[in-house]
């Protein structure tokens, strides 16, 4: 007999496949069950097939209307930013320059770190995101501050200290030597402790020197289970800019790939600015790519092809970027990652933007056999998104014709509020 411990009742959805390439990709109960037992998941079905194996004193928390699904995992994303989103500037780098530096120079400061974290934290639960991969700052202190809170709260966070010694305000530069030994202290106190992993996060090469980028190298080579996040070709400036910086690089992203960062677990937000060669490498090295819409158009940094990435097939993820990026809640993401496409010619059914804000980020991560499903014998983080939330919501989802229609709807109208519940290993955080 299975040990259950929790039992929710409602419509299950999750994905098994990537809708864009597999056949039958979807898992949809409408009468669904999810057991849990402890912090993972023994069981999700039909109810009709689970009833018998609940136990008999069990109190089944009934959420039938509304859907229950995989946490979202945003693959990127700056806590540090959480007070400077929505900060006007004429592009990435004024950007940077006026607003992001200065508010990242405060996190030396272990408490205020923590502080910081514990409310950035809060707002990615109550926008139902339970996993995501987080830039700390150059401060080791930060990504340290991070760590403890989110250890505190069990959750599957992936964060690492910023590497940069050079372009940047001397305030916030660390040197190729102390940045790796940061790092690797960091590794040796955080990587696989709990539900905490380690991500080196050399910031983009034109903060980076040789030297750094060639100690962060060794030490992805060192530690092959730890992840890599970086930024690249976002905005043509800083492409330029990059390029100038690394005359024999064949393109912003060759330097990279000439450094060993180009690997599996391995997240490289933006993109934008790829050639055929360089969406080609992504796929031949297992590295993913972090869409990041609301950023992309708040900076005015271009639109991401989704043509290009389906072509090589290329593992696809989608991000909020927060401070560059206007919003925590991955719904809104999809809003604005639909019309992103639509701009490029490209329909996105709300179907595969779900995928990428679940599976899709999870496998990207090369995590899908822990979260981002709801299959038996992973961990029990999952949301319940409600599709009455509000009453435009409502009247649009009750004469919705598919499961496709009611999904989009939740895409383009949903927000923080359509988050019911907010699951984390199996405790209730929102
Ligand atoms: N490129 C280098 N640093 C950053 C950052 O903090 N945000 C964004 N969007 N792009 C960057
Ligand atoms: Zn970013």
């Amino acid at each position: 007999m299975m040990n259950v411990t929790q039992a929710f009742r409602g419509s299950i959805l999750y994905f098994t496949g990537d809708p864009l390439h597999d056949h039958q990709p979807v898992i949809w109960h409408e009468d669904g069950l999810l057991l849990l037992n402890g912090e993972l998941i023994v069981a999700s079905g039909a109810y009709a097939d689970l009833r018998d194996k609940l136990p008999e004193d069990l109190c089944v928390t009934d959420y039938s209307g509304k859907i229950i699904i995989p946490g979202f995992v945003d693959t990127h994303v700056h806590y540090p930013q959480t007070d400077i989103i929505a900060s006007p500037a004429e592009g990435l780098l004024p950007w940077l320059e006026t607003y992001t530096f200065p508010a990242e120079s405060q996190f030396g400061d272990h408490d205020y770190a923590q502080e910081v974290a514990s409310f950035f934290l809060d707002e990615l639960l109550k926008n139902g995101t339970t996993t995501a991969m987080v830039y700390s700052t150059v401060h080791k202190t930060s990504a340290d501050a991070f760590f403890g809170i989110s250890h505190q709260r069990n959750l599957r966070m992936v964060t690492g200290k910023v590497l940069m010694d050079r372009n940047c305000p001397e305030y916030l530069q660390d040197t190729a030597e102390s940045g790796a030994r940061d790092s690797e202290d960091l590794i040796r106190k955080w990587h696989g402790r709990g539900r905490q992993l380690y991500a080196l996060t050399p910031r983009f090469a034109p903060c980076s020197t040789n030297e750094q980028l060639g100690l962060t190298g060794e030490l992805a080579r060192q530690y092959p289970d730890t992840f890599i996040q970086t930024h690249v070709a976002e905005n043509q400036d800083e492409c330029a800019w990059a390029r100038s910086l690394f005359p024999s690089a064949r393109s912003y992203l060759d330097i990279y790939d000439q450094f060993g960062l180009m690997r599996e677990r391995a997240m490289y937000a933006h993109c934008i600015w790829l050639d055929e060669t360089d969406t080609r490498r992504m796929a031949e090295t297992g590295s993913a790519i972090s869409v990041c819409p609301t950023s992309n158009l708040f900076l005015g940094s271009g639109l991401f092809s989704f043509r290009g990435a389906e072509q090589h097939q290329v593992q696809l993820s989608m991000a909020t970027d927060v401070g560059g990026g206007t919003s925590f809640s991955m719904l809104q993401t999809m809003n604005e990652m639909h019309k992103v496409a639509r701009m490029g010619g490209y329909h996105l059914n709300a179907l595969r933007m779900f995928y990428y804000a679940t599976l899709g980020g999870a496998k990207a991560m090369r995590l899908d056999h822990q979260i981002g499903t709801l299959q038996a014998g992973t961990e029990a983080d999952f949301i319940v998104l409600n599709p009455k939330a509000t009453p435009l919501l409502s009247r649009r989802t009750e004469n919705a014709d598919s499961l496709e229609e009611v999904l989009f709807a939740l895409a383009m109208l949903g927000d923080d509020r359509t988050i019911e519940a907010t699951y984390a290993a199996g405790i209730r955080q929102k």
